[in-house]
């Protein structure tokens, strides 16, 4: 976007000849720190200017820096060459002044300001370099369209919030690594270069020049190399490693993100399960001075399915989910009488819903493919609803007795495939919460989720796939099921869960080969295919693999929930718009032709 107009940058070059080196200038503070204790110090400070104002011949300008702004006042009488040269300042300018501290005048203190007591009187400065007028005013209370933010990144950062994201994010990443070194986990960087890295997502491919038309994928997550690190015998590792997948992006994902990586060996889940909630533990004292009582509270994948319609349910408020099938299976109610799964949740106070609320709702769920939603209000003396004059006296006395349901209530319905009905019901659940405003913001509610089902049915592609990835053990007696009973074959994984994010998963590995094949076979590879691809792990797991286990946890989600941060671009330095792009430096962008060439790779028109 070009916004600075000829006339403009005619004054910028004009400006420009005003410009000083720094030579032997030294900052002596920050823009955040002077108070009424320095009174009467010389200091030199350095920063933007976020604001200027000319005032009855004084000049006054907010210098800011990452660690916050100070007042600067240009006085004629004090200083007046250094008065005169502050005509040329203007907002994002760059400069060095050096000056004595004084109390600001009477009734001119600013107390939400840690530098709001003083100010900096000016006695001489220096232009260390101009601006454009920026594309939008450096400041958290502008709202700002999100590609012109992308686009201009680096003003963006100079925002208090941004910055002040990126500072938790290092001492998050600061605090992660003290506790794992502390504990002997060694710090180890694996390949960005690689083989595919199967974790359900596509990969990023990269052609190999030296080998044309073989190609390298970037890593989905470091989980193979992890394995074969214990196989190397290191024991105990992390790594704070950068993940790529190709999948569409929403407000909490990106196509490279980071994990906080970690692997085990010679342990089992509670070994890791404790391991992770301490780090969880010391994280949130150190970053947020916050106690997490612990343990945490675990939770069953079909509990999970069965209560929340989530497998990583928001536990900040109740809403529970409750099945209703079997009290109308063949009743007089067509849609509820045949479906597999009927649920409801009783809503407490919501009989005060209006129609176009209701309607909002029942549009809402149609995107998680729910074709209506069902719903009735309980009034103290009657019920109203579009669907109970289907039901018989019995249905309702059995649905008033499961539900608990009394006056002020409403009750919605989801019937139909199970996948859909809890997905549907499960996400109504959240948004009927949050706009009850049911959740406690300040409530820090971890827990695991446990014993998930080994696979998960691929309606696409008609066949099962791995539910955490290929390589997780199945649980103890289960590995026979992998063939003959896969829906119902359970997993030794888990996953940590905060405020209804998924901010953790691992598992205990397969360190014995034959299972590893197993696992190969039961999602549809022949021996053959499964050497092809995976051999290199096969080989390592035959020469003498140490039970391991371990688990990856989202920095970047984390990150979020720490900082309180709606989107995940707001904790990451230089991220990717929703279509993967980056307005900053245009990538992805076409290649030379004679790149392609020497890659030996041709584009099809
Ligand atoms: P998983 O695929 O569950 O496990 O990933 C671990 C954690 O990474 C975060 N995450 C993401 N964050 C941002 N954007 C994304 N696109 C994204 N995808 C995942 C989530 C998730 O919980 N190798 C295994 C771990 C293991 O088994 O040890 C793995 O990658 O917070
Ligand atoms: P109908 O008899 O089709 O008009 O539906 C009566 C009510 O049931 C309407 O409020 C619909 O929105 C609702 N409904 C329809 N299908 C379903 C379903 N699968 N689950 C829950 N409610 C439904």
């Amino acid at each position: 976007m070009e916004i600075n107009t000829t006339e403009e940058r005619d004054v910028q070059l004009e400006h420009q000849k005003l410009m000083e080196p720094l030579g032997d200038w030294r900052r002596t503070h920050d823009c955040g720190s002077l108070t009424a204790a320095e009174l009467k110090a010389e200091v030199c400070l350095m920063g933007w200017v976020q604001f200027r104002r000319d005032h009855g011949g004084l000049i006054f300008v907010d210098l800011r820096d990452r660690e916050g702004l100070t007042q600067i006042v240009f006085i004629p009488e004090v200083a007046p060459e250094a008065h005169e040269k502050a005509h040329v300042l203007r907002s994002e300018y760059v400069l060095a002044v050096k000056g004595y501290v004084r109390p600001r005048p009477a009734g001119m203190s600013n107390p939400n300001m840690h530098t709001g007591e003083i100010e900096v009187v000016v006695r001489e400065w220096k232009l260390l370099n101009t601006s454009r007028t920026p594309a939008f005013m450096v400041d958290d209370r502008q709202e700002v369209a999100e590609n012109l933010k992308l686009e201009y990144r680096y003003l963006d950062l100079r925002r208090p919030r941004l910055s002040g994201n990126l500072r938790a994010r290092h001492a998050m990443a600061q605090s992660i690594r003290r506790y794992l070194d502390e504990r002997g986990f060694i710090e180890v960087e694996t390949p960005m270069l690689t083989r595919s890295t199967p974790e359900g997502a596509r990969d990023f491919l990269v052609p190999s020049r030296l080998n044309q038309g073989e190609f390298y994928a970037l890593p989905q997550s470091p989980q193979l190399f992890k394995q074969l690190l214990m196989v190397g015998g290191l024991d105990k590792y992390f790594q704070i490693a950068r993940c790529f997948r190709d999948e569409d992006l929403r407000a909490d994902r990106q196509p490279e993100f980071t994990q906080v990586d970690i692997e085990m060996s010679f342990v089992d889940e509670e070994q890791v399960m404790n391991m992770a909630e301490g780090l969880m533990a010391r994280l949130f004292k150190e970053v947020k001075g916050l106690d997490i009582p612990r343990p945490f509270p675990r939770l069953s994948y079909d509990d999970a399915m069965r209560d929340y319609g989530s497998d990583k349910p928001d536990t900040r408020f109740d809403l529970k989910l409750q099945e209703v099938t079997d009290i109308f299976q063949g009743g007089g109610f067509k849609v509820f009488a045949s479906a597999p799964l009927v649920k409801a949740v009783r809503v407490p106070g919501g009989e005060k819903l209006t129609r176009k609320e209701i309607d909002d709702y029942a549009e809402f769920v149609k995107i998680y493919g729910a074709l209506g939603l069902a719903w009735i209000k309980v009034r103290p003396e009657e019920w109203q609803s579009p669907i109970t004059k289907f039901f018989s006296d019995a249905e309702n006395a059995a649905l008033k007795e499961r539900l608990g349901m009394q006056a002020g209530d409403i009750v919605f319905f989801q019937a139909g495939d199970p996948d859909m009905v809890n997905a549907a019901l499960g996400g109504l659940r959240l948004r009927v919460g949050a706009d009850m405003g049911l959740i406690d913001k300040n409530a820090l509610n971890f827990l695991w989720v446990t014993d998930f089902p080994m696979f998960e049915y691929d309606k696409e592609a008609k066949r099962y796939v791995a539910c955490h990835h290929p390589f997780t053990q199945p649980a103890v007696g289960h590995l026979e099921k992998l063939v003959t009973a896969p829906a119902s074959a359970k997993a030794r994984a888990y996953d940590m869960v905060l405020n209804g994010s998924e901010v953790g998963g691992g598992s205990i590995r397969n360190h014995n080969a034959e299972a590893q094949r197993q696992m190969f076979t039961a999602l549809g590879f022949d021996a053959a295919e499964a050497e092809a691809q995976f051999g290199f792990l096969l080989r390592a797991l035959e020469n003498g693999a140490p039970p391991h286990g371990g688990l990856a946890f989202g920095l970047d989600r984390l990150a979020m929930l720490m900082t309180g941060s709606e989107s995940i671009r707001d904790v990451i330095a230089f991220p990717k718009t929703q279509k993967g792009t980056c307005p900053l430096t245009n990538a992805p962008a076409p290649v030379e032709m004679k790149q392609l060439r020497d890659l030996g790779l041709r584009l099809h028109k």
